[in-house]
């Protein structure tokens, strides 16, 4: 015993031989890390003094430098606080609060060479971010090969938290249906990766400007930790630098509740300002577009009797977007390379040669008469050198023809992104690792010398880049509607209930809400069809928020419900401020946002497959005003299965001092918009 008990305290005191630590404080003082140098540098995360995340460690290894690993110390720290405001071009909110206590670090190893880096550390009262700078230093020269980010997120809650994932380096890149399991079930998993610990706190974590470096996700191993996997390139390094480098913001959101996370702005504040200047040129708006019936069958992309984008059903589509107050018309299936299974043509596409049934001059000078613009698209199928040869003919030609807006893709399993090396080999990367990250903002930059703002689909996750370039204006990342045509099985119900928690914490997305007509397979519970009801389509245009919405269904299906249609023509796409009012991840979600040209709130609720009643409070509205609200809700006989169509449009005058209350169908939910009197 006597011996044990000696053992203990030996071990106790070498390790805190000249260790040393460090603390920092949100500006609230309820999130704290810790670092220290004892073993290694780690750091440990608390919540109101309970522990979130146990020591974790931070560090990286290098191919052919020495590590950034055990043996350094803390030598020094910086300490700062800022509180700032700044605006957003376009977005959820028109201001943001930026206010943290930051904290650099600076470790040093005593003897290797190699033996500088700084951690710095931002910590907000929603959430905290870190970031290495490894400055340029003897022993770091020529090209320096990350091998190993030895970073982890160390859940004090593993054992017992439910989490919300999906799989990493998985072949649907990020488009899968989202699991929820223990914590300790969980797979290799993209962020944002969010867990509940049983008391209530939630957490998510996910990564900030990620540029110049590879894709994150999370390896769960041993005790809870959660290890940064990083993405590699198709030789298996995972980082090529030269010189001084910064990473990526690591970052964690921490919150009490569910809506918490939603609510947070931690992601955009860790991101550079705008680096572009003016960008009144970046334009949000609503679409419709030569794009669903694709998917459900009745046209094709490719040439032929059933070609979708012909001169003469664009200009049908621009008309209606006209009557309607759609402001563009994405067109797909333009461009040659689209025939045979075009999944695999790739080095075939050509981005400035049109089929011959679509005279883009036309056309352009059509919607120029009307107001409405054609949305433009570039299909990669993957292969990005071929896209890339092209590229700024590609963006000419748009741009000679008043396209402000195109949307592009890069269908290919993950880790079949092909490109020509400079020594001519083909290469197959992830689009997730360093060589796509950079590859997709390339395109981007080159969009802005254009006058293009980017929706890109099959993206790299967003990391909350649109604060620095606001020309990459929305993006997919996640199951969209698409998956309700041909996705077998289709979204269920509480996708939906999940992405406001999980995907979209990371920025807009295009999910081209607004199917209203759910039989085009027969309305089979069992087929592809959206397994929600109408009230919970329009419910998406406020809760999902993207600054270009889609309606994404035939025109025809709109002229055969114009009441509620009127709620998609009515929404806005840009917020003077959002919130969200109730909601739990898996189960339901109420977002408020206020309309940034106009006194109207519109409100969004929708659920999972269960029914339930949400008592709306309305004191968001503004103080001392009445309003007009229009509800758009679930009938009494709706349900997702059987009754999906069964809808209420009614009236109310109500003040800010009244109470809502809604009932939404099983996958049900509504939609309203508070007009001031
Ligand atoms: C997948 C995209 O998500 C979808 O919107 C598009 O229609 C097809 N690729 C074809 O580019
Ligand atoms: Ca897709």
């Amino acid at each position: 015993m006597f011996r044990v008990l000696i053992c203990w305290v030996m071990i106790v005191f070498a390790h805190n031989v000249n260790a040393a630590s460090v603390s920092a404080t949100s500006p609230n003082g309820k999130l704290k890390v810790l670092v220290t140098d004892e073993k290694h540098p780690s750091y440990r995360v608390f919540y109101q003094d309970r522990l979130v995340l146990d020591w974790s460690k931070l560090g990286m290894t290098f191919a052919s430098h020495h590590p950034l690993t055990d043996g350094f110390t803390i030598k020094s720290n910086t300490k700062r606080t800022s509180d700032s405001e700044w605006q957003q071009p376009w977005g959820e909110h028109q201001v943001i609060r930026d206010h943290h206590n930051q904290v650099t670090i600076d470790f040093q190893h005593p003897r290797q060479s190699a033996n500088r880096y700084q951690v710095e550390f931002k910590l907000f009262n929603d959430g905290m971010g870190f970031r290495y700078r490894v400055p340029a230093q003897t022993g770091l020269e020529g090209n320096i090969h990350i091998t190993n980010e030895l970073t982890e997120f160390r859940s004090a809650d593993f054992k017992t938290a439910t989490a919300w994932w999906i799989p990493a380096r998985g072949w649907n890149r990020y488009e899968y249906v989202y699991n929820t399991t223990s914590f300790k079930d969980i797979d290799r998993v993209h962020t944002p990766f969010t867990y509940r610990a049983t008391d209530g706190l939630h957490v998510s974590i996910h990564e900030a400007a990620l540029v110049d470096y590879a894709g994150m996700t999370l390896d769960l191993r041993r005790d809870g930790r959660l290890k940064a996997d990083l993405t590699p390139w198709s030789d298996g390094v995972l980082v090529k630098k030269n010189g001084a480098f910064t990473t990526p913001w690591r970052t964690i959101q921490v919150s009490p509740s569910a809506t918490g996370l939603v609510n947070s702005t931690l992601i955009l504040n860790l991101n550079e300002p705008n680096t572009l200047g003016n960008v009144d040129w970046v334009k949000p708006g609503k679409y419709i577009g030569i794009w669903w019936g694709m998917h459900i069958g009745e046209n094709t992309w490719g040439s032929g009797d059933k070609h979708g984008a012909t001169t003469s059903e664009v200009k049908r589509y621009m008309d209606f977007a006209h009557k309607y107050g759609f402001n563009g018309v994405l067109v797909e299936g333009w461009n040659h390379g689209w025939d045979g299974d075009w999944y695999f043509n790739g080095d075939v596409f050509n981005f400035t040669k049109p089929y011959d049934d679509f005279d883009i001059e036309a056309i352009s000078a059509h919607g120029a008469n009307l107001g409405v613009e054609l949305i433009g698209h570039h299909e990669t199928s993957g292969n990005v050198t071929n896209y890339r040869q092209q590229m700024d003919d590609a963006f000419a030609l748009y741009q000679d023809n008043g396209v402000t807006q195109v949307k592009t893709g890069y269908v290919a399993d993950a880790g079949q992104i092909k490109r020509i090396d400079e020594n001519g080999i083909v290469r197959h990367e992830w689009h997730d690792g360093q060589f796509m990250v950079n590859e997709y903002l390339h395109n981007i930059i080159t969009a802005a010398k254009y006058g293009i703002s980017i929706n890109t689909h099959e993206p790299i996750k967003d990391t909350g880049l649109r604060r620095t370039y606001p020309n990459w204006i929305t993006r997919e990342g996640a199951r969209g509607m698409e998956f309700n045509a041909w996705g077998s099985p289709p979204n269920p119900p509480e996708h939906t209930a999940i992405l406001p928690f999980t995907r979209l914490l990371s920025g807009p997305m295009d999910f081209t809400p607004g199917i209203f007509d759910m039989g085009f397979k027969g309305l089979d519970a069992n087929s592809d069809r959206p397994q929600t009801t109408l009230a919970k389509q329009l419910a998406l245009y406020t809760v999902i928020y993207s600054p270009l919405q889609m309606a994404a269904d035939l025109p025809r299906n709109y002229e055969a419900n114009l009441a509620a249609f009127q709620f998609i023509r009515d929404v806005p796409v840009d917020w003077e401020k959002s919130k969200a009012l109730s909601g739990e991840v898996g189960d339901y979600i109420v977002m408020a946002r206020k309309d940034k040209h106009s006194s109207q709130w519109f409100v969004g609720g929708l659920t999972d497959e269960n029914a339930r009643v949400v008592n709306l409070d309305l004191d968001f509205l503004t103080n001392n005003t009445r309003y007009k609200a229009t509800i758009y809700k679930d009938g009494n006989n709706a349900q997702w299965e059987t009754n999906p169509y069964d809808l209420i449009i009614e009236n109310k005058l109500v003040s800010p001092s009244d109470t809502l209350t809604v009932k939404m169908a099983e996958s049900g939910g509504f939609a309203i918009k508070f007009s001031p009197l």
